[in-house]
């Protein structure tokens, strides 16, 4: 081997030593508590030839500019500022594969956490005795006193969901505090889904039993600065990842909801265009033109509040997304009504083609609008 590149040659510090473990951190709007763990992992880690690595979905509060401060002083600290995306599972994959140490833990940056649990995760996973462990709130002294009534009664519904539904058998799979070998995370991560909140859950369920698990307790505490990211749409993001995990990753919800606000979108257009030939008194094929155009209006606004919340377009991109719609939509009635007519010409069966000349225009619609109108960057 290569002298220079020996790891760990030569380098008196432990800072430039290869890390053991790389701790992942996903954060958004948490400036003022990145210092503050770093702080605590070194104290937990003292010992350890660690890093952290800090995933910050461009906070408008600035946290990785807070982040790369402390990298600069310290070579432990590492910051991946991603833009033009949100979520904390895809921060985490991320983070995780940008490590290069053996273990991988993911922690959260309000020290809600209990980062002295650490060494003796990492110890676990370094024993060989599990590929992944978990801190638990819900095993033998665990806890989650600080969670309200509400919130404490939805984790243990979904946790018992999870357990009954996707067979997975963690006492607390919704925990966002755990510890994982990165060879079998690797083998993993492609089937992951970058939505949601769920990460922990998303790897039991998708290495179905081939993960050897430990769990270890600790108390989740109180949030240190800031406010909580979580809200009501974590109960449709958990939704989601059981309808995907369940149906082989065939059906997800995005579809599914892009599929209901399309079967709203007709109660719309029939509405739309009783009140034209009504109210207004126009001829039908101007009566439908405006139908066809408030649907799909009242579609689009759905779809960018709801079916694509965490990419919704805003202020010009409204406009330039709506009127791209427009185009997807009206090249989508073409395929509709294409496959509709070549299936009533073998089977003259009138529900049966309208029915395939929906799903055509449904699938269509879903597949170019991911394409074109909500694209990823
Ligand atoms: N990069 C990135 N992008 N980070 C995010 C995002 C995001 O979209 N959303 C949240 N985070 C970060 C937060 O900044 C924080 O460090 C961590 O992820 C957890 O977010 P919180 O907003 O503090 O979540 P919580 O405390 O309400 O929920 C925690 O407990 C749940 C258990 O009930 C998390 O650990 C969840 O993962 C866990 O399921
Ligand atoms: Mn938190």
């Amino acid at each position: 081997m290569n002298e220079a590149i020996r790891p760990g040659q030569g380098t008196s510090s432990q800072a430039a030593a290869t890390p053991e473990v790389s701790v992942v951190v996903p954060t958004f709007n948490e400036r003022d508590n990145v210092s503050a763990l770093f702080r605590k992992l070194e104290a937990a880690l003292a010992g350890i030839a660690w890093e952290v690595i800090y995933v910050d979905d461009n906070s408008p509060d600035g946290t990785w500019d807070v982040v790369r401060a402390l990298a600069r002083q310290d070579s432990r600290v590492r910051c991946i500022r991603r833009i033009g995306r949100r979520g904390l599972s895809g921060a985490c994959i991320e983070g995780i594969l940008a490590s290069s140490a053996p273990c991988a833990a993911v922690i959260d940056a309000d020290l809600q956490h209990d980062e002295t649990q650490l060494p003796k995760m990492l110890g676990l996973l370094q024993s060989g005795d599990a590929d992944l462990v978990v801190g638990s709130r819900y095993i033998e002294g665990g806890s989650a006193d600080s969670f309200d009534r509400q919130r404490a009664g939805f984790s243990l519904l979904a946790t018992r969901v999870a357990k009954r539904v996707l067979r997975v058998d963690v006492a607390d799979p919704m925990s966002g505090f755990f510890a994982i070998r990165r060879d079998r995370f690797e083998q993993l991560a492609p089937q992951l889904s970058t939505q949601g909140f769920k990460i922990l859950l998303d790897i039991v369920a998708t290495a179905r039993g081939t993960l050897r698990i430990r769990e270890i307790p600790y108390t989740f505490g109180s949030r240190l600065h800031g406010e909580s990211k979580l809200d009501s749409m974590v109960a449709l993001d958990f939704l989601g990842l059981v309808l995907a995990k369940l149906t082989g990753d065939v059906v997800t919800l995005r579809f599914l909801l892009f599929a209901m606000v399309g079967s709203l979108g007709l109660v719309v257009h029939l509405t739309a265009l009783a009140v034209a030939l009504d109210l207004f008194h126009w001829s039908f094929p101007e009566a439908q033109a405006f139908g066809a155009l408030v649907a799909m209006t009242s579609n689009f606004l759905l779809n960018n509040f709801l079916t694509y919340r965490d990419q919704r377009l805003k202020g010009f991109g409204i406009l330039r997304g709506l009127l791209l719609f427009y185009l997807v939509c009206s090249v989508g009635l073409f395929a509709n009504v294409g496959v509709a007519f070549s299936v009533y010409d073998q089977e003259p069966i009138w529900w049966l083609a309208g029915a395939a000349g929906a799903l055509m225009g449904v699938v269509w619609n879903y597949a170019m609008s991911g394409l074109f109108v909500w694209r990823k960057r």
